[in-house]
Order: C-alpha cells, then structure tokens, then sequence
C-alpha cells in the first residue's frame, strides 16, 4: 500500500527538519494543512485489519467472571484475579460502540502546550480525548477543560495523588474524577504487574462514591495489534504510547484528528526550553533505556501523516 507506508526517507527528511529547527517550514505545513479524506479512510481501514477500536476499547462483563485470573498482557508469567470490585466495573457493552465524530482532538501532555491559548479549539471538538488524568481547571486556557474520554496509567495513582496515602490525596482524586461526569475512563489495567493495589483502590473509590464515570480497561489483543499496525508501517515501536494509541484507536471514530501537546523534545523550534509535562515536573525519560517508548519517532510519524493530511499536528500557538 504505496499510499501509507512511511517510507525512510521521509522520515529523515522530518528528521532534518526538527534538528535544523526549521521553524518557517514547519509553520509552513501547519497554514496550508488541508484534510485528505481519502487517505483518512484508507488509514481507517487498514488499522481494522488489526484492531476494531469499537470492541478493543474495553473488556465488556461478559468477557469476565469474578474469580476469574488472567495473564498480563506484557507480562505473560504472572497472573492477575478480576476481582467482584473490578467485574462489576465492567461496561456491559463497548462505550464506543456506535459513537461517531466529525472532529476529535486526541490532547497529549508536552509543555508545549503552555502558553499556546488553543484552550478554547480543543474544546471545540466533538470529542476531547485527553491522557493520564492530566489537570486542566489551572491550565484551562492553554489545554480548555472538556474531556469526553480519559486515561489512567495505575501509576497515576503513586504519581498525581500521593498513592492514596492520606485523606486529602483520595479527596483530591474523587474530585478530580466527579468533574468528569459519565466521560470514559480508561484504564490499562491489564498490561503489568504493579498496579492491581492502585486499581482495586480506584475501583473501590468510584464504587463507594458512586461516581458516575464510565470505566473501561483496554482489551488484551489492544497493544500487540496497535504494535503490528505500526510495525507493518516500517514504524518499529516497542510499545506504543498512551498517545499514540489514543490516536490509533480515535481513526475509528473520527473523521477528523487534531493533535495537540504532543512535543517530544526538550526545546521548541526556536531553541527555549519545553517541559516534559504541561502541568508538573517529570523529566524527559524517553531518550534513556529505561523508557518503553520511542516518542520522538513516533512524532516523526504523526509529522508525516500531519504533512500528508491525515491529521493535523498543532505544536504552536493558536489563533
Ligand atoms: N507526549 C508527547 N510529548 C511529551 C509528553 C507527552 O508527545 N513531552 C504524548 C505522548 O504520546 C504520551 C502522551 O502525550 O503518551 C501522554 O503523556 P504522558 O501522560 O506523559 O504519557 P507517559 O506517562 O509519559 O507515557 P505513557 O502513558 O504512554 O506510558
């Protein structure tokens, strides 16, 4: 499929770009972006040879019992129980299942997104996709606060809320959450071993509160299939990000993809310092080999698809 595959040297080719910080080239390809619906369906349907987004989203009741125990997805030696909490978390049918947008805006977590005001175009979507329980309320203007979709790494729970240590931490995050209303919450819990405490801690909280989120917990097949669209691609991804999964799963749904804090680097095209995360101070970790993931060439990727009319990457400020 000559249309699609990313071939290597466009791929360098963006690579010169970003390292020579070719900024009027760069701004060049944002004003004369045009969507190429064509080749959006095209991307569509060669990703639904892999996966349908519709049903990998989430596990659905049926899928499971309680008592129920199941290998980890990244981790096939070690064993997980689905628990009475977590089952009765279970949609019974995907949340996705018939939702269809026009434009959706999948809202990644770069610095980059600071100072940028494309708080009020995000929010302009059909359906905001946002990642990790990221804080919007303090940041509303440059990020905006609609989220119709979110996920939640388990190491959320460590990370943004104290591990639930104390009273205020479990307070902040059942607010956190009661501002999300009957959004999707997505949660990965079945990728590694570490997290079952943090997720049986959410669980129970949403329980108890009876928050009116809607949970889901991506499919077992999910990542793998992402995985080999990707590989098959000639785009070798260990294991694809939160956002790029985002993406890959929002061309079922969407006909138009908007990007937004996606900003792998720790400097813009002009040389001043970008922040890992918009709203805290996590350092970059991807460039050593502890991180899992290939960010910056993922972005290389999504950079070609923006160039090509795919989807459009915004990584500046918005009018
Ligand atoms: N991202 C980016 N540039 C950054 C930070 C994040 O492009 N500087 C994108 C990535 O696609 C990432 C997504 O935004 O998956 C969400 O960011 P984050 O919550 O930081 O994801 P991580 O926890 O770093 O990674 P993951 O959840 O994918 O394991």
């Amino acid at each position: 499929d000559g249309e699609l595959s990313l071939s290597r040297s466009m791929i360098n080719s963006s690579d010169k770009i970003i390292r020579k910080g070719g900024s009027s080239i760069f701004q060049h390809a944002v004003e004369g972006w045009k969507i190429n619906s064509s080749l959006v369906l095209e991307i569509r349907k060669n990703i639904l040879r892999f996966l349908d987004a519709e049903r990998d989203v989430s596990v659905v009741k049926s899928s499971f019992k309680p008592g129920d125990v199941i290998h980890y997805v990244l981790d096939r030696r070690r064993t997980l129980n689905i628990s009475q909490d977590l089952h009765s978390l279970l949609p019974e049918v995907s949340p996705m299942k018939n939702r269809r947008f026009k434009t959706c805006a999948v809202v990644g977590n770069s610095g980059i997104l600071l100072d940028s005001g494309c708080g009020k175009e995000i929010d302009s979507h059909d359906f905001v996709i946002r990642c990790n329980l990221a804080p919007v309320v303090e940041f509303a203007a440059d990020v905006g606060t609609k989220s119709d979709f979110i996920t939640m790494n388990p190491s959320v729970v460590q990370r943004a809320f104290g591990g639930f240590r104390n009273e205020s931490d479990r307070t902040k995050f059942v607010h956190r959450l009661s501002m999300l209303n009957d959004s999707v919450l997505w949660i990965p819990a079945f990728m590694v071993k570490g997290g079952e405490k943090h997720v049986e801690w959410v669980n129970a909280l949403i329980l108890k509160n009876k928050l009116k989120v809607r949970t889901a917990y991506p499919s077992l097949r999910l990542i793998h299939a992402v995985r080999g669209y990707w590989l098959t691609n000639k785009v070798h991804i260990k294991r694809p990000s939160t956002g790029l999964l985002m993406y890959t799963l929002a061309t079922r749904f969407c006909d138009e993809i908007h990007l937004y804090g996606f900003w792998p680097f720790p400097k813009d095209l002009h040389g001043k310092p970008v922040k890992y995360h918009y709203y805290d101070d996590l350092k970059y970790r991807y460039f050593s080999n502890a991180s899992p993931h290939r960010m910056p060439l993922e972005f290389k990727t999504l950079y070609v698809l923006h160039n090509r009319g795919a989807l459009k990457l915004t990584t500046g400020k918005c009018v």
